[in-house]
């Protein structure tokens, strides 16, 4: 296996968020099987697969061409299995082939690899046409929402992906200079709506939200959780990963509902409160600020009656 800091072509460094905290909660033995719903760059599967030290039973899924082309390499001869689709899709298939795991891993959202490569327009750092796809073998772009969408279909997708205060405003502004077709003219055309802005630019919201739009990554989260728990072996444990309230509030109010203060539930809650990185971390990968991490655990030989 590799080491946790990884550097390849598009990015500097890569470091998986919140690891010691993962390992600590997974709490990954030897001959366990993983199944890693957002592999990325093989951060988090390398360091546990490392400690279950088989590979040949665990499934290392992700959306993205790049990340598949960077497993494929990373675990090469290893045995895992890789699957290229997005998790939803990826779950229900492995559940249909009855296939259970004692860990499993979602560390949602998009890559520092994504963020970093100009050409995906994931970012208004870059001038780029407007994609923001992970998986480029889908139709749906940014650059379609922008000028292809309703102005009150756009209201809605930033105010409740983005949470932004000007949804109206901005939506306004968008069909007025259409066509809007690279990163950095959407980044000033919303700016456009904040003006004398300080800090945090005013376009990160908007691009939150077309990134989350684009990607469905809500609907994703929501509909994957309960085919989660089914894929877990009895005494397995389930993380996820988020990176903004939106998909937090998803994953802690199913948590507290299939494992809050339940008698007849055969899931544990791991985490009462989300666990967050630690400062020091924070100041190494300024990304991790707002990953919220939360893990249930399905309970070993529950007998019929047992509180
Ligand atoms: C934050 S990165 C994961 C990094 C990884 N844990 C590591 O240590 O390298 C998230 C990854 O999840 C993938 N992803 C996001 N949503 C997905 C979905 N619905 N289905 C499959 N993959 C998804 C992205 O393509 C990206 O590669």
């Amino acid at each position: 296996m590799t080491k946790n800091k990884d550097t390849n072509s598009t990015s500097q460094i890569h470091f998986p968020v919140m690891s010691d905290n993962v390992l600590a909660i997974l709490d990954p033995k030897q001959g366990e099987t993983y199944l890693d719903l957002t592999a990325g760059y093989g951060g988090h599967a390398n360091q546990v697969l490392e400690r279950t030290l088989v590979s040949n039973q665990s499934v290392l899924v992700d959306r993205d061409q790049m990340a598949i082309d960077r497993l494929r390499n990373k675990f090469l001869g290893s045995g895992v299995q890789l699957i290229h689709k997005d998790f939803l899709t990826a779950a229900k298939e492995l559940l249909e082939q009855k296939r259970t795991f004692d860990i499993v891993l979602a560390d949602l959202g998009v890559s520092s690899p994504h963020l970093n490569t100009a050409s995906r327009g994931f970012s208004f750092r870059f001038e780029a046409p407007l994609d923001m796809r992970m998986d480029q073998r889908q139709e749906l772009t940014a650059g379609t929402i922008v000028n292809d969408y309703p102005q009150k279909e756009l209201e809605v997708i930033l105010r409740n992906y983005g949470e932004e205060p000007k949804a109206r405003q901005i939506a306004k502004l968008l069909v007025d200079n259409r066509p809007i077709e690279t990163t950095t003219k959407l980044a000033s055309v919303v700016a456009q709506a904040w003006p004398g802005y300080s800090k945090v630019h005013p376009a990160t919201r908007t691009f939150q939200a077309l990134r989350i739009a684009v990607n469905d990554e809500l609907r994703l989260v929501k509909e994957v959780l309960p085919h989660l728990v089914d894929s877990l072996s009895p005494g397995g444990r389930l993380a996820i990963i988020t990176f903004h309230s939106l998909e937090d509030r998803i994953v802690k109010q199913y948590f507290s509902e299939i494992a809050g203060d339940r008698y007849d539930t055969d899931m544990r809650l791991l985490t009462k409160k989300p666990i967050l990185p630690s400062q020091d971390e924070i100041v190494l990968n300024p990304r991790s600020r707002s990953a919220k991490l939360r893990a249930v655990a399905k309970i070993k030989n529950k007998k019929k009656g047992d509180a």
